[in-house]
């Protein structure tokens, strides 16, 4: 028995070391930290720190290297330029199996993890509901759920250090439940679904990000992998529950995300409304929880949003369109504080064809894997002047979402650009906006985040700040 299980320990080892070599061999020419076989770049406990981890490998090796993940070679690239061809070009670059394998256990062949026709079929078939009229459309809705929400968990946490982290995930979910499902996730018999699934997504990104960055195949005998399995089985139960609902006549909508859905393909409304919760929720639920994180630490830049809202809305309350639409100086502090906590840390996508890089002697090969660190991109020297400070300014006259330029591109960029970005910015313009109307956001001071890299960017310890009454009719 020993003797068999000696053998088989040492094929595989074998084995590894031969696939290690292969690549070593086809990818000589990428520098890159040194690496050993089955752990890669992993032996050292600052790799898992993988954000700051890549920055300090691209300081010292320049905008393209290797990085190993286990055994897996990633050339990352952050040079913007490179990064835009790889991005925009889906005949030579596709989703792999970071996305098909483990981010589809969550999103199954939903928007995100689907390629070619697939994607294609069912990004033209959910669009129309991210365009901006439609978005326009739900502003009110937007924001009387954000006052509600502020009346029932700010009001009650003034002038102490409070986790404020709740607030968003609460919020984005109510507002995806009433755009997509017009569903109300405030009733009182919808509180505690809504509760399982905020713990889920938040859990499940962090679980699906560990498995990517440290490619541990979805083995379905491993802990995070049944885990997983039980919270997707738990949405599941939800969508059914919602589906069944909408098919009897409640929650009725003339036009929404599943009606859309509701009579395509019976998988395929699963993976869609999967896909777009998750995508969805804590994506806008962690950038509002790094704003106010952010906001809490320089108050003459609250000073700053507060003249524009009261110049804007000049004695009212309520945000309109039009107002939303003049507030410039609000849509410079979400750009920079999509810079500086870049809520997608990571890309990936694999290369369907040699390719030769422009101005370079380097051909990724085939069926290669490319990171690209647009978290680590944003604070790069090389485009930004002092990166690491909070500056608005620096985002004045910039039109749309993106400095494709720079290689700021907090949604993606081309064909695979997020579908959710103009409502995640309305999401965080009205939150923005209903926030400062009535309070001062001060730092609490004994309170510091620790961000690890999920799918999305995760605080661990939750967003920690201080509220004080100050409503802006009276300053
Ligand atoms: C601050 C909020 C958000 C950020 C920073 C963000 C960021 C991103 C990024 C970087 C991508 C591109 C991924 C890639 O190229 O591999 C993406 C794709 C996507 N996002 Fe978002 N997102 C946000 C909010 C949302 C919302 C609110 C929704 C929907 C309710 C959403 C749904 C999607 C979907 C479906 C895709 C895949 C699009 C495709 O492949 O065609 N996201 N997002």
């Amino acid at each position: 028995m020993f003797l068999y299980l000696f053998i088989v320990i040492k094929a595989s080892l074998f084995l590894i070391t031969v696939i290690f070599v292969y690549h070593k061999i086809k990818l000589y020419k990428f520098d890159g930290p040194f690496a050993i076989p089955l752990f890669g770049n992993l032996y050292t406990r600052k790799a898992f720190k993988t954000i700051s981890y890549i920055k300090e490998c691209r300081e010292k090796y320049g905008k393209i290297f290797l990085f190993w993940s286990g055994l897996k070679p990633m050339i990352v690239v952050c040079e913007p330029e490179i990064v835009r061809s790889i991005l925009s070009d889906t005949h030579k670059f596709e989703k792999g199996e970071d996305y098909t394998e483990k981010f589809s256990f969550v999103f199954g062949n939903g928007l995100v993890t689907s390629n070619g026709d697939k994607h294609k079929t069912s990004k033209r078939c959910l669009s129309r509901f991210f365009v901006k009229n439609k978005i326009d459309y739900y502003t009110d809705t937007i924001c009387k759920m954000t006052n509600q929400m502020i009346e029932e968990k700010l009001e009650n946490n003034l002038n102490k250090p409070f986790d404020i982290q709740d607030f968003f995930h609460i919020l984005s979910l109510r507002i995806f439940g009433k755009f997509s499902l017009n569903i109300d996730y405030s009733e009182d018999k919808n509180i505690k679904v809504a509760e399982e699934i905020n713990q889920d997504v938040k859990k499940g990104s962090n679980l699906i990000g560990k498995h990517i960055i440290m490619n541990i195949p979805m083995f379905p005998f491993l802990e995070s992998v049944k885990k997983l399995d039980k919270m997707v089985k738990n949405i599941d139960k939800h969508i059914s529950n919602v589906i069944e609902s909408r098919k009897k006549g409640e929650n009725e909508s003339r036009d929404d995300i599943l009606n859309q859905l509701i009579y395509g393909d019976k998988e395929d409304v699963f993976h869609q409304i999967r896909t777009l919760l998750s995508a969805g929720h804590d994506t806008t639920a962690f950038f509002g929880c790094y704003m106010v994180y952010l906001l809490s630490h320089n108050q003459n830049i609250q000073d700053k949003i507060k003249k524009e809202i009261r110049e804007v809305l000049n004695g009212r309350e309520k945000m309109t369109n039009l107002d939303i639409d003049k507030m410039e100086y609000c849509k410079m502090v979400i750009l920079e504080t999509l810079r500086l906590y870049t809520i997608i840390p990571f890309i990936t996508r694999k290369c369907k064809n040699d390719y030769k890089i422009k101005n370079t002697n380097l051909v990724i090969p085939k069926n290669s894997t490319v990171l690209i660190p647009l978290t680590v991109m944003n604070r790069d020297v090389s485009n930004w002047d002092n990166p690491n400070t909070f500056f608005p300014e620096r985002f004045k006259d910039v039109n749309g979402l993106s400095i494709p330029k720079k290689g700021f591109l907090p949604f993606g960029y081309g064909m695979r650009t997020c579908i959710g970005n103009t409502l995640a910015i309305r999401e965080a313009i009205i939150m923005l906006g209903s926030i400062m109307q009535r309070y001062r956001i001060l730092p609490d001071s004994n309170f510091k985040p620790k961000i690890i890299a999920g799918i999305s960017l995760i605080s661990q310890n939750g967003i920690n700040v201080i509220l004080k009454k100050e409503l802006i009719s009276q300053i």
